[in-house]
C-alpha cells in the first residue's frame, strides 16, 4: 500500500521520525550507546543521576555540577500534600501505572507555566519530574496498603531512597547498586513507542508534565514496559524446569509470544539483558538463589533453540523482573520503575524536540468509502 510519497509501514518500522544525538542502537551487533558512550562502560562506572545529566545536557557533569544536580533532586523529592491527598482517593486495587499517569499529569496543575524557551524552566521540570516520580510511586504503594507514605530519607541517594520508601528499610549496598544500574539500563532507548508518544505530545508545545503523562500511558502496555511483569507470571506458570520445553512449544504452536523475548531492533541478545543477568547473578550470590532463575536459564536455552534463527533472544525485560523480585519489589511496580528510569530519555527527547520543533502530523492511507448517502434513523436496519 502506498501514499503519494512513501510506502505504508505498519508500526512505522524502519521509518525515521527524527534526527537525534541522544542514544544509538545497533541491533545486529547488540550495541547501545548513550551520547556515544557504550552502555557497558556506563553501567560499570557511572550512576543513574549522572546518566540523566548526560542524556539531557549532552555532557558528563563536572563533580560540582553533579553534586548540584543531586542536591536539587534531593530537595524536590517531597510531593505536595494536595497530590498525596488526591492519591489517597485512588482505588488501592488500581494499577500503579494508572495512579502514576494521573499523578504525573496532576503535577502540571501546580507547575504549569510553559516557558519552553527558558533553560531554567526546563531544568526545573527535569528535576521535579525525576525527583517526584519515585516518591509518587512509593506513596501510592504505601497508601494502598493502608499506610502513610514514607518520607524520603535525605541520607540516601536516589536508588537507595526509592527502595527505602517502599520498605522503610535501608537497602543492602549491593541491592541499591543493582537497582541504580538497572535504572541506568532503562534510561533511554532511541525512538520506542513511549518516547515517540512523548515526542508527539511535546511537538504540540504542551507542558512537560503532560508529555510524561502521555508517555506513561504508552509504556503501560504489555508489549512495551509491561513485559517484565508478565515474564514473572510466565515463570510462575511454568513452575519447573521440565515444563519449559512443552510450554515454549505450545506457545509457538498457538502463535503466542513468549514474554521477555524479541525486539524490534535487536536481532541478538539485548546488551542490557546481558548486564542485568550478570547483576542478577551477583545479587543471588549475596542474598541467595532464586528458584525461578534456573527456569529462566532453561527458557532462554529452549527459546534460542526454537526461535534463535528468527533473531528472537532475551530482551531487557527478561531478567529485570527476577532482579526486582529479589529486591522485594511487588511485580505490579515493575513498570512504574521502568518509568522512573525512562523519564530521563523522554525528557531528553522533549528538550531535543523543542530545539527544532515541528508538530507531528503524519498521513494515512484511506480505505473507506466515498459519497455515501445519509440514511434516516427510522430506515436503518
Ligand atoms: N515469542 C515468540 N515469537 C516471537 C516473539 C516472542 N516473544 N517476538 C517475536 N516473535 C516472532 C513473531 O511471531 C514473528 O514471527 P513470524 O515472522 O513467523 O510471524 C517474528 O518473530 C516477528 O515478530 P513481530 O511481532 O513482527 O516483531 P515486532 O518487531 O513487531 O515485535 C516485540 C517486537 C517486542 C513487540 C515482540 O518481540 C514481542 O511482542 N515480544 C514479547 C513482549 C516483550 O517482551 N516486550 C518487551 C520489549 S523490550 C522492552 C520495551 O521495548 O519496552
Amino acid at each position: 500500500m502506498t501514499t503519494a510519497f512513501c510506502e505504508y509501514r505498519p508500526g512505522l518500522e524502519g521509518i525515521p521520525v527524527t534526527k537525534s544525538s541522544i542514544s544509538y542502537v545497533n541491533g545486529e551487533e547488540g550495541i547501545l550507546e548513550y551520547r556515544g558512550i557504550r552502555i557497558e562502560e556506563l553501567a560499570a562506572k557511572s550512576s543513574f543521576l549522572e546518566i540523566v545529566y548526560l542524556l539531557i545536557w549532552n555532557t558528563l557533569p563536572s563533580e560540582i555540577q553533579l553534586k548540584e544536580f543531586e542536591n536539587d533532586i534531593l530537595y524536590h523529592r517531597r510531593i505536595k500534600y494536595h497530590i498525596r491527598d488526591m492519591m489517597k482517593c485512588f482505588p488501592g486495587t488500581g494499577h500503579p501505572m494508572d495512579a502514576l499517569q494521573t499523578s504525573a499529569a496532576a503535577l502540571g496543575l501546580f507547575y504549569s507555566r510553559r516557558a519552553l524557551d527558558d533553560p531554567e524552566y526546563i531544568r526545573k521540570a527535569v528535576v521535579r519530574l525525576l525527583a517526584k516520580i519515585p516518591t509518587m510511586i512509593a506513596a501510592f504503594h504505601q497508601m494502598r496498603k493502608g499506610n502513610d507514605p514514607i518520607q524520603p530519607n535525605d541520607d540516601l541517594h536516589y536508588a537507595a531512597n526509592f527502595l527505602y520508601m517502599l520498605t522503610e528499610r535501608k537497602p543492602h549496598p549491593i541491592a541499591a547498586r543493582v537497582f541504580d544500574v538497572s535504572l541506568m539500563l532503562h534510561a533511554e532507548h532511541t525512538v520506542n513507542a513511549s518516547t515517540f508518544s512523548a515526542m508527539v505530545t511535546a511537538s504540540t508545545l504542551t507542558d512537560p508534565y503532560g508529555v510524561v503523562a502521555s508517555a506513561v500511558g504508552t509504556l503501560a502496555g504489555p508489549l512495551h514496559g509491561g513485559a517484565n511483569e508478565e515474564v514473572l507470571s510466565m515463570l510462575e506458570e511454568i513452575g519447573s524446569i521440565r515444563n519449559v520445553r512443552p510450554y515454549v512449544e505450545e506457545r509457538i504452536a498457538r502463535k503466542e509470544k513468549i514474554m521477555g523475548f524479541g525486539h524490534r531492533v535487536y536481532k541478538v541478545k539485548d546488551p542490557r539483558a546481558v548486564i542485568l543477568q550478570n547483576l542478577a547473578e551477583q545479587l543471588f550470590q549475596e542474598t541467595g538463589n532464586d528458584p525461578y532463575y534456573d527456569i529462566a536459564l532453561e527458557l532462554e536455552k529452549v527459546v534460542e533453540d526454537k526461535l534463535g534463527a528468527k533473531g528472537i533472544y532475551p530482551n531487557v525485560d527478561f531478567y529485570s523482573g527476577l532482579v526486582y523480585k529479589k529486591l522485594g519489589i511487588p511485580s505490579d511496580l515493575f513498570t512504574p520503575i521502568f518509568t522512573i528510569a525512562r523519564a530521563a530519555g523522554w525528557l531528553a527527547h522533549w528538550k531535543e524536540q523543542l530545539a527544532t520543533n515541528r508538530i507531528f502530523r503524519p498521513t494515512q492511507v484511506y480505505t473507506g468509502k466515498h459519497d455515501q448517502p445519509y440514511i434516516p434513523i427510522e430506515e436503518r436496519t
